[in-house]
């Protein structure tokens, strides 16, 4: 049996028992701002069951008209993030289509696991020995599900197939607040393949479980699951990535990469995220650095970094966006937008190019030094300096480090996110100087502002050492065109200053300087002799980044948020445009910096 059958046999099955057909809704949730992405297919019901909503009277969003029954059905495109980590193994996946029946009021736990029951191993015929099934059996909250368990037993389900679960047996809410209750999971061969969820409560803002004033039924099943179990029944050695659903992308992708161990599981992680990629850029999602955006550059990074390590053409990847489109556009015909789709791939990957050939070089020297130093972990501060100045996310950090037999400290990592949004917000708020970078150097734009970040402190040490030590920067403003730098000084500068400064900056840029910090206090850095811009509003804590010349003197050392290059040789070739005057006391330069 092809998917394409087993989704309409399901559509056949649901409607000969009344329940009206509805399309799958967006992957962009249209009436819950409290989560990112569609991943379950009541999402778009959640009014019904909160009897918010009327079906009969009141018209659903997106369909313009009332349900016009309580028994619906759907085959929702989901995507989640929460299970990429396992994806790779037999059945988990990113984006996916989930199979669902629901019901606002029209039946409860009898009829549907009556109807789930029916249509598994009467209408497609399972062998109910490879079932198996697991109810909720109660915690301090809840009481257990004592009715599920009843019905199953009079089904002549054996006693030792029906096991008693917790946490995984009790569903929902997506988001914050929302419908939630006990469910009941059937596994086929050992792989969860339906939820039937049964929405009994209502978890509030305060975190408390209210009984619904009507009781619901939404269920999910995995198109792919029950694929793989139709098609290869009691086959342990197959996984979803073997059914029709993913074999023509498998095939493409395995005349390029080699069919061991790690080209299989590479093809896998491939075919998963082209998926998700081609379904997320249809819905107008684009690359960027915050939610789901920053999500589908996730995505394609991932890629791109298979592309490199395999030295594949970027080429490949349109053919893939290709056949994602010919085997769903029947289903979901909003996708046939190949040439909007490739475009953004393409920019995204030309994008990434440049940072990611270098991220995977001090990546590279990272993994050697460590190992010389018999040491498996990759720090937080490491994993969180490729993030910052290479765009790596995490999971590609982790994904490398996993091919070397390193670790990644995970909760260090985070740790050095929040602290450096931290202070990246209090940068913003121009409280000391803030440039308004953000964490995550990204786009090219960004990049450039970091290098003229790193220039400002240059500028500042070079202005002391040439014009006079007691100049004191005034203020600064960095956009990815150039950077503004205001500094106490009561006459301009000569022209022959100027020339020096810019001398004495670029060769500082050519000898390849380490930008480092360290943390400390505000008065500890500033008895180090650290500059400081606005002395009275510190955090308790402060970064202060040096750069020691070759001599391993320090040749500038400031109080700042960061971010910086890491070498100063990054910043390519400075360049003064002019000086002007912004009062009697206060100088100003314009400078840019140039590509080597
Ligand atoms: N909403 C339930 C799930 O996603 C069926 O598993």
């Amino acid at each position: 049996m092809t998917s394409q059958e087993l989704r309409q046999l399901f559509i056949t099955y649901f409607k000969k028992n009344g329940h009206r057909l509805i399309p799958s809704s967006s992957l962009i949730p249209e009436n819950d701002p409290s989560v990112l992405f569609t991943t379950a297919g009541m999402q778009q019901f959640k009014p019904y069951y909160l009897s918010l909503k009327d079906p009969f009277k009141d018209n659903h969003l997106s369909l313009g008209e009332p349900l016009k029954s309580r028994n619906i059905i759907t085959c929702q495109k989901c995507f989640r993030t929460t299970d990429i980590n396992e994806v790779g193994d037999r059945s988990h996946l990113t984006f996916f289509e989930m199979l669902g029946n629901f019901s606002f009021g029209g039946y409860f736990k009898k009829e549907a696991i009556q109807l789930m029951f029916d249509f598994l191993f009467k209408e497609l015929e399972i062998d109910e020995q490879r079932a198996s099934f697991t109810f909720f059996s109660g915690n301090n909250n809840i009481p257990s599900d004592e009715e599920s368990y009843q019905i199953l037993k009079s089904l002549s389900i054996p006693e030792e197939k029906i096991k008693q679960g917790k946490e995984d047996n009790f569903w929902g809410p997506t988001g914050m607040i929302g419908p939630c209750g006990p469910t009941v999971e059937v596994y086929v061969d050992g792989i969860e393949l339906w939820n039937l969820v049964f929405n009994e409560y209502y978890f509030n803002e305060k975190k408390e479980y209210q009984p619904l004033k009507q009781k619901g039924v939404d269920t999910g099943m995995g198109l792919e699951r029950l694929t793989l179990i139709t098609q290869f029944p009691q086959d342990e050695t197959k996984t979803i990535f073997d059914t029709d659903l993913f074999a023509p992308l498998m095939d493409y992708l395995f005349q390029f990469l080699p069919q061991d161990q790690e080209g299989l599981k590479t093809a896998r992680i491939f075919a998963d995220h082209i998926k998700s990629i081609v379904f997320l850029l249809s819905e107008g999602i684009l690359p960027s650095n915050t939610d789901r955006g920053y999500v589908v550059r996730r995505l394609i990074r991932r890629i791109a970094r298979f592309l490199e390590k395999y030295q594949l053409a970027k080429e490949m990847i349109f053919n893939l966006v290709d056949l994602v489109v010919a085997m769903y556009s029947l289903e979901y015909p909003e996708i046939d937008k190949k040439e909007e789709i490739k475009k953004v791939l393409l920019d995204e990957l030309l994008k990434f190019e440049k940072t990611l050939a270098r991220g995977l070089k001090i990546f590279e020297e990272l993994i050697e030094t460590k190992e010389k130093e018999n040491q498996k972990i990759i720090t937080g501060l490491e994993a969180f300096n490729l993030y910052q100045s290479y765009g790596f996310p995490l999971e590609l950090i982790k994904e490398m480090a996993q091919e070397k037999s390193f670790s990644v400290n995970e909760e260090d990592f985070q740790k050095e996110i929040t602290h450096h949004q931290e202070i990246s917000r209090a940068g913003k708020e121009k409280k000391f100087g803030g440039h308004g970078l953000k964490g995550l150097i990204t786009t090219p734009e960004q990049e450039k502002m970091v290098k003229l970040h790193t220039s400002a402190h240059l500028l500042l040490a070079a202005l002391k050492k040439i014009v006079d030590p007691d100049i004191q920067q005034k203020g600064s403003d960095i956009n990815s065109e150039r950077l503004r730098f205001d500094f106490s000084l009561d006459r301009k500068l000569t022209d022959k200053e100027i020339k020096e400064i810019e001398k004495l900056i670029n060769q500082k840029i050519q000898e390849g300087l380490e930008v480092n910090y360290y943390e400390t206090s505000y008065e500890d850095a500033i008895k180090r002799g650290a500059e400081g811009v606005f002395k009275e509003r510190y955090p308790e804590k402060v970064k202060v980044y040096v750069i020691k010349d070759k001599e391993g003197e320090i040749f500038s050392q400031e109080i700042c948020a960061g971010p910086h290059v890491k070498n100063t040789r990054e910043i390519g070739k400075f360049k003064i445009l002019k000086q002007e005057s912004v009062s009697s006391g206060v100088k100003r330069i314009k400078a840019v910096i140039e590509d080597n």
